[in-house]
């Protein structure tokens, strides 16, 4: 049987994702200038290490990003700093925080299926996947769940028009930054607006904690709280609703596994974490060496830009037995969905409960659950991540 991916051929660049095993775990390319990593031993190594593995990777792109996007921006701090600002926010994302969330993501998911209930096509990602996480991270934060519509404009918008690879692109990716930067400026004007209106009036929310929140005796500046506010809110739901649509693939696309999760809803969190393995919406994280380095016998030089292919990664033999196949009951399941290390996400307990939550209503309400190749689902084009954004499927 012809595995999901090549079934949609989902990135047929990335020929890992195809079956194809790099020759080595870690290669240079010499064309891009970078390291690329595709080993799982490797990329645990390099991502536990922080010291030598630094997120502050903008210092070596040839084409900058404006300064001001970066301040506050988790993903590119590294300790002390990093956990200062992590701190921030953990609060919000502890266990007991997360569970209890439930009855409010329950309440969320049954009001969207209420809308859909008996209709006999849905398109996921606009019925359930996209709208119930912005919800619930909208909800987190503070901003109106109901101006839902503009952040998925805003947010499409500009994942679609610069990835991680756009600042290597001497030629061509200073325009595409620059596009990018300037369709951000609604959302970032928008936060904006929320962070001075929670100044002057505090609630009970997580941009109030921003806003009034303090590192090193120092309030944070409105471009950190934005930042900061601005992550979640565009990691905080894209990613989660392309993990529903890309676990809801992989059901489709084998039914006999789909059969047994459907009559054993315990196994809905391991077909999860099996999705992320075998299609994560994250598909690299880039990194930047401090020090010459050493990894299982694998050289890297001081300042070199470093791409950690998790999604070739989750596919590693030496990791995996039988990698390519889709097994909900896998265990142990060491995937990098999530990353790994100091910067894993901080939002994983939030998502797997979203994910759970909503794919034991979709489970309950439908009989069926089928992909249409007449109506094929649609990818985000951008290499680093893998995900659906559109989602037809029939119900009867
Ligand atoms: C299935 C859904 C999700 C996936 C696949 C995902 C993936 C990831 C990955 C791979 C990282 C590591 C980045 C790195 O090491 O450079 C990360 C970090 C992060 N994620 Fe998620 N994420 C998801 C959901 C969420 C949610 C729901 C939130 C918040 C509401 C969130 C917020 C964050 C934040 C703030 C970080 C940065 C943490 C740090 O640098 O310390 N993510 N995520």
């Amino acid at each position: 049987m012809t595995d999901v991916v090549s079934r949609w051929n989902i990135h047929p660049e990335h020929r890992w994702l195809h079956g194809e095993r790099p020759a080595e775990a870690v290669e240079f390319d010499a064309e891009q200038g970078l390291w690329n990593v595709w080993g799982h031993a490797e990329c645990r190594e390099m991502l536990g290490d922080h010291q030598v593995f630094s997120s502050h990777t903008a210092r070596l792109l040839p084409v900058g990003v404006d300064d001001s996007l970066m301040e506050g921006d988790l993903s590119q701090l590294d300790p002390p700093r990093h956990l200062k600002f992590r701190k921030l926010l953990t609060p919000a994302f502890t266990p007991k925080a997360i569970a209890a969330l439930e009855p409010r993501i329950e309440a969320i998911t049954a009001e969207l299926l209420d809308a859909i209930d008996g209709k006999p096509d849905i398109e996921l990602v606009a019925d359930l996947a996209y709208p119930l996480p912005v919800i619930v991270i909208a909800e987190l934060l503070g901003v109106p769940p109901s101006d839902r519509e503009m952040f998925r404009g805003w947010a499409d918008n500009v994942i679609e028009s610069f990835s991680g690879f756009s600042s290597l692109d001497e030629e061509n990716g200073a325009a595409d930054i620059a596009a990018g930067t300037e369709r951000m400026q609604p959302l970032l004007a928008y936060l904006r607006e929320h962070v001075e209106e929670r100044r002057r009036h505090p609630r009970e929310d997580l941009l109030t904690r921003l806003a009034t929140a303090e590192v090193d005796g120092e309030r944070l500046t409105d471009n950190e709280a934005v930042n900061v506010a601005n992550i979640m809110l565009i990691t905080g739901h894209i990613t989660t609703s392309m993990i529903l649509g890309n676990t809801l693939l992989c059901l489709d696309h084998d039914p006999e596994q789909a059969a047994r999760v459907r009559a054993d809803r315990s196994l809905v969190p391991g077909a999860m974490e099996e999705a992320l393995r075998v299609l994560p919406p994250a598909t690299v994280l880039t990194r930047a060496t401090n020090t010459d380095a050493e990894v299982n016998g694998y050289r890297i030089p001081k300042d070199q830009l470093v791409f950690l292919w998790l999604g070739a990664a989750n596919r590693d033999p030496a990791a995996f037995p039988d990698p390519g196949r889709f097994d909900p009951d896998r265990d142990p399941n060491p995937h990098f969905g999530f990353g790994w290390g100091i910067h894993f996400c901080i939002g994983a307990g939030l998502a797997r409960l979203e994910g759970r939550i909503a794919l034991n209503g979709l489970l309950d309400r439908f009989a069926e659950l089928r992909a249409d190749p007449d109506d094929p689902p649609g990818f985000f084009g951008t290499p680093d991540m893998i995900g659906v954004n559109r989602l037809p499927l029939h119900t009867r």
